[in-house]
């Protein structure tokens, strides 16, 4: 634990960066290719200014909402991120502790490297569970279910990662995942086992795209699944309509933080085309590059109903553990807070688009 607490969210970011093993930072913090998907993020959400109202009446302001039949505190989630014991022992307790301190939601990784009973105990707020596609439905279904039998509340479908992205970052620092940091939730869950490649067969479509799903297999997972299904890694108003048309519960409007594909467009700049598709049917949720509480308004303004936060959580977590994700999630709270006061919002449903200047 540090003697003191960075004072701000850059200042988490900076610290981890340099703080963290070099191959972990790679891991953590790198984007696909050379990192273009993952800054245009950021940089896309700078282009957003602020139409900034005086003089109104703030009383009785709060930043509450309503999310799939459930109230919060606030509209910063922390986003799935997988390996959390690879930045602190208590891993994704530790962030769902820190997560409670806060009120706020927390989407628990497949990927996690706690048991997700023990990490759903440590958190009393409400929870959902992301998930990728188990080369079956039958499979994705019974993950589903532990989920559900474990108190979580939701589930989120990550749609974007079919396969690894290139990370030029990850690969020059030969991060390698050990053993004792394993997706454990994901024991007894058949995976698939690809019979060797013959002489000029591609691995991806000749083995891997057999066992990935299509939009009829997610209409039926989201009919069968115990819980909601959210998407995540939508990135057009066509697939937002598909999405909805197979019975979605939500949207999350994401390039996984940039980590999958070096030439995406930032999230930022695709989300008024899905909110239209949407056309309010199901919330859609926005995540990538938010790192101070302007941008979370920057994204209600465009249409997003909430945010999820990754790396800033994951820079919380590595500083100070449980206290370093609450004071990330508190500082982006508090920031967002100042800026509804500055620019004249009492409420999240005041944020609206005539509230931003945005080349989108
Ligand atoms: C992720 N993300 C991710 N998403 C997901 O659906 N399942 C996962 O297991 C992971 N794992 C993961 C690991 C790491 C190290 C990072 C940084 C991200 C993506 C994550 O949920 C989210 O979409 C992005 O992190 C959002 O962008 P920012 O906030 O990191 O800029």
């Amino acid at each position: 634990m540090p003697d003191t607490l960075p004072p701000t969210l850059p200042d988490y970011m900076s610290r981890a960066a340099t703080g963290l093993a070099p191959d972990l930072a790679a891991y953590f913090l790198s984007g696909a290719g050379g990192g273009a998907a993952e800054e245009a993020n950021g940089g896309d959400l700078a282009r957003v200014t602020l139409r900034p109202r005086a003089l109104r009446d703030m009383r009785g302001g709060h930043t509450r909402l309503d999310l799939l039949g459930r109230t919060l505190n606030h509209p910063v989630i922390v986003a799935p991120f997988a390996y959390q014991t690879l930045l602190t022992p208590e891993g994704e307790v530790a962030t769902a502790r820190g997560a409670e301190a806060q009120g706020a939601l927390m989407v628990l990784s497949a990927q996690s490297t706690r048991a997700m009973a023990d990490v759903r105990a440590a958190g009393a707020t409400c929870m959902w569970f992301q998930l990728y596609w188990q080369s079956t439905l039958a499979n994705t279904l019974a993950l589903a279910e532990r989920a559900a039998n474990a108190g979580f509340s939701a589930l989120i479908l990550t749609v974007d990662a079919p396969v690894q992205g290139v990370r030029d970052a990850e690969i020059r620092s030969g991060f390698r995942l050990s053993q004792c940091h394993r997706a454990i939730n994901l024991d007894g869950i058949p995976q698939p086992a690809f019979a060797p490649l013959r002489e000029g067969e591609s691995l991806l479509f000749d083995r891997v795209a057999h066992v990935l799903p299509d939009w009829k297999d997610i209409a039926a997972f989201c009919r069968d699944a115990p819980l909601p299904v959210i998407l995540k890694g939508i990135m057009t108003g066509e697939d937002a309509r598909d999405a909805v048309a197979c019975g979605a519960a939500g949207l999350v409007v994401s390039n996984h933080g940039g980590r999958v594909l070096e030439a995406l467009p930032s999230t930022i700049s695709v989300l008024p085309e899905v909110v239209r598709a949407v056309d309010g049917a199901v919330p859609v949720l926005m995540d990538g590059g938010i790192r101070r509480g302007w941008d979370v308004f920057r994204a209600l303004a465009l249409g997003a109903r909430a945010v999820l936060v990754g790396r800033p959580a994951a820079c919380g977590l590595s500083v100070a553990g449980a206290l370093g994700v609450s004071h990330v999630l508190r500082l982006l709270r508090d920031e967002l807070e100042s800026t509804m006061l500055l620019t004249g919002c009492r409420t999240l449903a005041e944020i609206t688009r005539d509230r931003v200047r945005a080349p989108f």
